[in-house]
């Protein structure tokens, strides 16, 4: 039997702030540590899947977006987990227990059982990171909360096959509304609406992009979930209808870039719709909205799930040391779908 004790500790640090795009040499697998020993009140967890997420990229630079404090150079990555509780000295655990955690990059940490999450015995349990989890919730808490879209009404989403677009798209359709995607390119489009069941899907390197959109949403966009800025806000801006509401959820377009944002100033352009349209423009960030919020989603979520009404998809990407080069995919539109890593298996 491994003793846990002199085992190392698998761990991914931040080796240097990336300039632009993150490259592998910002990453660093560090075997120097010992899996570490729960003191009284502590759990020892052991990492099954990890989360892959953009604000990971937010959260790189030396000035963090705010929300949570920026990831220290040498130190591990942050990050949600599904871990199994190794050895438990506290009251509430015990080993063998499955929980959604903040373990990070790492194949073993300790908590103080204060952000511990217990899980059910799920069958999938790495949606527990995604559709049953952060991301499925923030699509519906943005687009139910904020978006409140009507019967008929159009809604567009960007990153329409990603961990939050696919369900803030098939949640819209189950409240009545044409949903439009964009997503980068023919297989995420075909995918959008040949399975999730999207109105339509448009290719966000199409050049046309602004045309298409166009004709796409005759009657206009009243509902807009903004996932990513850029050129595709640029495209929708002009077809804004009276009163729209935008949840401002994320701008991954833009999260590489350095603090002078490049191209146009979109701000004056912006402004002038949001006055002149009525437009309700309001970011959230989804960490305010756990408690009785949470318990809904989750018992709505759940049925839509098991009676196929919502589609979960994923990329599990296999091993720890695969998690630098799935964010870097991530942020360049390579996944597909929710992007988790396995660690270990069950
Ligand atoms: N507010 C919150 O609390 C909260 C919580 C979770 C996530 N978010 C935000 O929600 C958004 C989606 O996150 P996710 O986890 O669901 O990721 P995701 O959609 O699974 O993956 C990111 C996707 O962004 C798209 N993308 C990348 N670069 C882009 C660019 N330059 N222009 C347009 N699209 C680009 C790519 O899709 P295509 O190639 O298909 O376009 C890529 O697959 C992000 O902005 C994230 O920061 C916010």
């Amino acid at each position: 039997m491994v003793s846990h004790d002199t085992a190392v500790n698998r761990r991914i640090l931040l080796a240097a702030r990336p300039q632009g795009r993150p490259t592998l040499q910002d990453f660093q697998l560090d075997t120097s540590t010992p899996v570490p020993t729960p003191a009284p009140g502590q759990v020892l967890l052991r990492t099954l899947y990890l989360s892959v997420d953009p604000y990971m990229r937010n959260l790189m630079d030396a000035v963090g977006p705010g929300y949570a404090p920026p990831i220290a150079i040498g130190t591990p990555i942050v990050g949600g987990t599904v871990s199994r509780v190794l050895r438990s000295l506290h009251p509430q655990f015990k080993a063998g227990d499955l929980v959604l955690a903040n373990a990070g990059w790492q194949d073993h940490a300790l908590s103080d059982g204060s952000d511990l999450r217990p899980l059910g015995d799920m069958a999938r349990l790495s949606l527990a990171l995604g559709g049953l989890g952060m991301t499925g919730f923030t699509a519906h808490v943005g687009l139910l909360d904020i978006g409140q879209p009507k019967p008929g009404e159009t809604v567009v989403v960007a990153a329409a096959t990603g961990a939050v677009g696919a369900v803030v798209g098939q949640i819209a359709k189950l409240k009545g509304a044409r949903v439009v995607g964009i997503a980068g390119g023919t297989d995420k489009c075909r995918h959008a609406v040949a399975e999730l069941g999207f109105d339509a899907c448009l290719d966000r390197h199409d050049p046309r992009l602004p045309q298409h959109l166009a004709e796409a949403c005759p009657q206009g966009i009243d509902v807009y979930f903004e996932n990513v800025g850029g050129a595709v806000l640029d495209a929708v801006l002009p077809l804004l209808n009276q009163n729209a509401r935008v949840p401002v959820c994320g701008f991954i377009a833009h999260y590489n870039d350095a603090l002078a944002v490049a191209g146009a100033d979109r701000l004056p352009a912006l402004l002038a719709t949001v006055l002149q349209k009525r437009v309700r423009l309001q970011g959230f960030i989804i960490l305010d909205h756990y408690g009785e919020r949470f318990e809904r989603f989750q018992r709505e979520m759940g049925q839509w799930v098991a009676d196929g009404r919502i589609k979960l998809r994923e990329q599990v990407v296999e091993g720890l040391e695969q998690a630098p080069a799935a964010l870097i995919g991530l942020l360049e539109g390579r996944n597909f779908g929710k992007v988790v890593v396995k660690v270990a298996g069950r």
